[in-house]
């Protein structure tokens, strides 16, 4: 695999090309990390670290804070305290550096929050053309590869209501390495969609992180976590309960509530 300019392969490192030294060692340093929404303590000091290249599932109870720590490493939701440091950097509270830096974090959501009045190629080609301040033909040529790498170069034209659920989950994550994130974080990328879309978007992911995306990713797709993931961590109330191997967690777990959940998401 080649370090080809602006080609869609990822090298191991996932930083790119505008990298200088990617190296091993911790991308995302998330340290002491506490949130609240106002009365409820919905992160408790959160202690994460996420090596470049590595792939990290993140799993738990509903409103165990999985969301919140997503959106707290790209700054979509303000910290109350701690840090969280993105190769080395604090993302700045707010200014001209924030969406600069925010980009090096890709994000991924459940719903595919592409713009729905923008064809396919025009959401993937707005975050690289107004934010990077790239040009419109090297934006349209990254992000063609990028469609055709997710399988769906063929639907670049049409607008995100005239494809399938899956379809557009997979432009979306396009659209997040149109950016040439450092990082890219899923918050369940695949439960809003039916399940016979589920596996283009996983494979697209384990492919990814094959090619040695940098990935944070909360899921309760044991398949993917066993086959992708380096490190599960497990979040619950507010705190990391456990963090494993997949292979350890899955088969076991060390705490009951972790027990807990794994017993109720098996036999459902
Ligand atoms: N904007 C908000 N304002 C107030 N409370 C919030 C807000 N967002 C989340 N919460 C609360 O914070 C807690 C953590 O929510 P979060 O969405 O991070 O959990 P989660 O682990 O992602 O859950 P799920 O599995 O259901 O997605 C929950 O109690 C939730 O109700
Ligand atoms: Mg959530």
């Amino acid at each position: 695999m080649t370090d080809s300019e602006g080609g869609p392969k990822l090298t191991k490192g996932g930083g790119g090309p505008q990298e200088d030294d990617p190296g091993g060692g911790p991308l995302v340093v998330v340290e002491n990390v506490n949130k609240h929404f106002g009365e409820l303590h919905v992160l408790k000091d959160i202690n994460l670290t996420v090596d470049r290249g590595e792939v990290v599932v993140v799993i738990g109870p509903s409103g165990g804070g999985k969301s919140t720590l997503c959106r707290s490493i790209n700054r979509l939701e303000p910290i109350d305290a701690g840090t969280i440091l993105v190769d080395g950097k604090e993302l700045p509270k707010e200014g001209r550096d924030l969406a600069r830096l925010r980009a090096d974090v890709g994000m991924v959501f459940q719903s595919f929050n592409l713009f729905a009045h923008k064809t396919i190629l025009e959401n993937v080609t707005l975050g690289p053309i107004k934010v990077r301040k790239q040009g419109r033909a090297e934006s349209e040529k990254h992000a063609m590869e990028l469609l055709d790498r997710v399988g769906i170069a063929n639907q670049a034209q049409k607008y995100p209501a005239q494809l399938s659920g899956g379809q557009q989950q997979r432009a979306a994550i396009a659209r997040s390495l149109a950016m040439r994130p450092k990082v890219m974080l899923f918050d369940e990328p695949t439960s809003a969609l039916d399940p016979e879309m589920i596996n283009e978007v996983l494979d697209v992911m384990t492919g990814l992180a094959r090619d040695g995306m940098t990935m944070v990713v909360v899921t309760h797709e044991m398949g993917f976590a066993r086959k992708a993931a380096q490190k599960v961590v497990f979040m619950a109330d507010g705190q990391v309960v456990e963090e494993n191997t997949p292979e350890e967690f899955f088969t076991n777990a060390r705490t009951d509530r972790a027990k807990d959940f794994l017993s109720k998401i098996l036999t459902h």
